[in-house]
């Protein structure tokens, strides 16, 4: 494609890059939790119409969707998605757009993914008499909370009429300095799958256990002995994590209790032992409590599967990263354990999706996604804005 088209697009991208920033920082102090985006979605629809750009609202209840033709709109179709929730954690940064809600905060970068979309949106409706196509801009809901808004978005249609032949998405990576995009190949990201253990037993008096089955003993147990999964039964060449973050057995010091629930996560990148695993999982718990004169109850939430990256698009998507913004700026990243429900596009249609790096150690940009100092060098913005706008003009421009 012609290097002037490049051009254009990187001085639309400089030229409204204050712009992208203040939408970030808006978005930033005004954080919403997943299926609660009410103000976040009009917000987005009311930058999107401020610009004159066709934007359909509510699907799913807070998500949009956004189309921007250029000529020939019905030649070729892609798809750029952006997630706009945020998460339960108090921000802790001393920043003028620290987040105003109470507790809640955008920690895993959506509000970046968000303002990155809506400077993509711009530069291409700038452009839209110059490029043949049409591209389709998905402001999906809900991407931290199970289910997800991904798969009510696809079931409302906004990969139909037309068919993107062509997904993109992009993520925050603070381990990535500014200045940088990382790809990975094959399958990107894990499953993960929620699990809730509640071990019965029979509580009582501290001081007299033989009269009472303790299922805080026996909850101990089943931990230690679930970490086998991993170091045992878990084939070394598959990565797999199995992490309990919730562990509740609320007696008192004398009071041993009737009940133990336990919370945690499991993410793997083989979808067959993912199955597997969950059978193993039920097995040794209930087996344990069992044993030890209790019982147990195992439930297993099924989350988001892995990322399959489409190989022919990453490999055009790095190409066109490389003309943007430099080969010495496109790195190869390892696989991820974190989880994202854009593996639901990537089973519909070709998908791509790539790291924008964020960090600056200089600055002490460090904090990783989902911690309460999480932040990012506001310069990637200018680049994500402005990458996103050149591959989604390359796509078009396959025959
Ligand atoms: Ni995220």
């Amino acid at each position: 494609m012609d290097t002037q088209l490049k051009e254009k697009i990187k001085a639309l991208a400089k030229s409204n890059s204050q712009k992208v920033i203040d939408i970030r920082r808006h978005l930033h102090a005004h954080p919403e939790l997943s299926f609660q985006e009410f103000k976040t979605a009009k917000f987005i629809a009311e930058t999107l119409r401020s610009e004159g750009i066709a934007v359909q609202e509510g699907i799913a209840q807070t998500g949009l969707l956004a189309t921007i033709q250029g000529k020939n709109p019905k030649k070729r179709a892609t798809a750029l998605r952006a997630d706009i929730d945020a998460l339960p954690i108090q921000e802790a940064n001393n920043v003028p757009y620290k987040s105003t809600v109470d507790g809640v905060m955008h920690a895993c970068g959506h509000d970046v993914h968000t303002a990155s979309l809506l400077g993509t949106a711009s530069i291409l409706n700038t452009l839209k008499d110059e490029f043949e196509g049409t591209v389709k801009l998905i402001f999906q809901l809900a991407e931290e909370k199970a289910p997800g808004g991904a798969l009510s978005m696809i079931k409302e249609g906004v990969l139909e009429n037309p068919k993107p032949a062509s997904i993109l998405g992009q993520h925050v990576y603070v381990k990535t300095p500014v200045g940088k995009v990382g790809f990975v190949e094959g399958v990107s990201s894990a499953s993960a799958d929620d699990i809730y253990i509640t071990v019965k037993g029979k509580g009582g008096h501290a001081a007299m256990p033989e009269r009472n089955v303790d299922p805080v003993v026996i909850a101990s147990h089943i931990i230690i002995a679930l970490q086998q999964i991993v170091s045992r039964n878990c084939n070394p060449l598959t990565p797999c994590v199995l992490s309990f973050g919730k562990v509740v057995a609320d007696g008192i010091t004398n009071i041993i209790p009737n009940k133990v629930n336990m919370a945690g996560t499991l993410r793997t990148l083989d979808e067959e032992w993912r199955e597997e695993a969950h059978q193993k999982i039920t097995r040794i718990a209930q087996g344990m409590a069992e044993a030890m004169g209790g019982s147990c109850e195992c439930i297993i939430n099924k989350g988001y599967p892995p990322i399959e990256q489409d190989a022919a698009l990453t490999q055009r998507a790095k190409e066109g990263a490389k003309e943007f913004i430099g080969k010495e700026n496109v790195v190869d990243l390892t696989k991820l354990m974190g989880a994202e429900d854009f593996a639901y596009y990537a089973k519909k249609t070709a998908g791509c999706f790539y790291l924008l790096g964020v960090g600056n150690e200089a600055k002490g940009i460090t904090s990783n996604v989902h911690t309460p100092t999480f932040d990012i060098d506001e310069r990637a913005l200018t680049i994500g804005v402005g990458l996103m706008a050149w591959l989604a003009l390359k796509e078009l421009s396959l025959n």
